[in-house]
Order: structure tokens, then sequence, then C-alpha cells
């Protein structure tokens, strides 16, 4: 049976990897911010960190580019309103803003390793660049971190005013579900 035009919910496919890659953002994002970056470079431990800090990207990386492929290929509800016309036009932008700032995150990260020459240090047993600060992709990082940080708030407070102010069962259009 063919889907219809609006369905009530997205596609279980997209649903899941929404999960997903909020988890595993949520996550990149406080090593990256509250651990990581606080260790020396001289420290032991800090090699493994990275070394699963990039792991963890790359998936995310790989996984936000098969949700970009879903998404464009399946039906989705039709547009949430708000209520406020302005905060219905910004909707799809901020949601598009959240696939190009995570995919650039792992962008910057991957030129990071690249040019500091962490790749080696991660997988070849080199040793560990002495300070990622003097290349500028580790400024791209840091500074891309802090814009999704707080494009994730304003994502989590339009949430909370739907869910509290309009009342208007918009999470479970993200949940699993007959469509
Ligand atoms: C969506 C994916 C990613 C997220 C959310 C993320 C998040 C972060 C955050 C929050 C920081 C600390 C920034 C700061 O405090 O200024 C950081 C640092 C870093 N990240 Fe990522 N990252 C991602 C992908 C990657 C990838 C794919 C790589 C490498 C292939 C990478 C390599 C690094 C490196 C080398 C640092 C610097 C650590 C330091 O300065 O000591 N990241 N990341
Ligand atoms: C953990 C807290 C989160 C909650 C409660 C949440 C909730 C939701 C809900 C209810 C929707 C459906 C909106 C609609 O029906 O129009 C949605 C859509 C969306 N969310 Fe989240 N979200 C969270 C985290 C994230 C994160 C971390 C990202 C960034 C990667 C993200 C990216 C998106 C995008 C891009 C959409 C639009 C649908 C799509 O293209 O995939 N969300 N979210």
């Amino acid at each position: 049976m063919p889907a219809p035009a609006h369905p009530a919910r997205y596609h279980p496919a997209l649903v899941a990897l929404h999960w997903l890659v909020a988890l595993l953002v949520t996550l990149a994002l406080i090593a990256g911010g509250l651990v990581i970056s606080d260790m020396p470079n001289a420290e032991p431990g800090k090699v493994d960190a990275l070394r699963i800090h990039a792991l963890m990207g790359l998936s995310i990386g790989a996984l936000m580019l098969i949700r970009l492929a879903v998404r464009l290929r399946t039906a989705h509800p039709a547009p949430a309103t708000t209520g406020i016309a302005l905060a219905d036009r910004l909707a799809p932008l901020a949601h598009g803003a959240l696939y190009a700032l995570v995919l650039l995150m792992v962008a910057s990260g991957i030129a990071l390793s690249l040019q500091s020459g962490l790749m080696e240090a991660l997988f070849a047993d080199a040793p560990m660049p002495a300070d990622f600060h003097v290349f500028a992709p580790r400024q791209v990082h840091g500074f891309l971190a802090d814009l999704l940080i707080a494009l994730i708030v304003l994502h989590l407070a339009a949430v909370l005013y739907h869910a509290l102010v309009r009342r208007d069962g918009l999470l479970r259009r993200m949940g699993f579900g007959a469509r």
C-alpha cells in the first residue's frame, strides 16, 4: 500500500536514526568538550580517548549521510505549526542546519587529523601531535561545537514548547507506530 502524502509519523528508519544520532552526538559533544579537550596531549590515555572519539565521529558522519538519504526518499508528516509565523519559517532551516553542522563537525575533525598527523598517531603508532590548537581546523571544530550545542538547545526548547504549551503530540511524530 503506498504511504500517504503526509503520514502521521516519520519513517521508522528515520526515527531510529534520529534517536541514535541524538545519543551519539550528545556523547561526542560531552566527551570532546568536557573530557578530551582538557587532557594534555602527552597524557597516555589521550590517544585512546581520541581513537574512540574519531571512530564515533566517523560513525556519526556515516549515519547522518544514511539519514539524509532516508529523509530525501520518504514521506514526512505535514509541517508542524507553532502558531508563530516566523518560527514556522525558521524550523526547516534549523533542521537543515543540524544536518549541516553535524557533517561539518565530522569534516573539520577529519581535516584536523590529517593536518596534525593525528591519523598516524591513532592508527600507526606515531607520536601524538604536541598541540592541536596551532591548526586552523581545531578552531573551526571548537566553534562549530558551540554552534551545534546552541542549535540543539533551541531544538529542545522547540520540542518542549510543542509538548507543554501547544500540547500537539509533536513528539509522537518522531516515535514508532502506525504511520
Ligand atoms: C559529530 C561529530 C563530532 C563531534 C560532535 C565532536 C565534538 C568535539 C568537541 C566538543 C571537541 C572539543 C572542542 C572544544 O572544546 O573546543 C572536540 C575536539 C576534538 N575532536 Fe571532535 N567531534 C566530532 C568528530 C570528530 C572527528 C570525526 C574527529 C577525527 C577524525 C575528531 C577529532 C577531534 C580532535 C583531534 C579534537 C581536539 C582535542 C584537543 O584539542 O585536545 N572529532 N570534538
Ligand atoms: C535528545 C533530544 C532530542 C529530542 C527530544 C528531539 C525531538 C525531535 C522531534 C519531536 C522531532 C520531530 C519534529 C517534527 O515533527 O517536525 C525532531 C526532528 C528533528 N531532529 Fe530532533 N530531538 C532531539 C535531538 C536531536 C539532535 C541532537 C539532533 C541533531 C543531530 C536532532 C535533529 C533533528 C532533525 C534534523 C529533525 C527533523 C527531521 C529530520 O530531518 O530528521 N534532534 N526532533
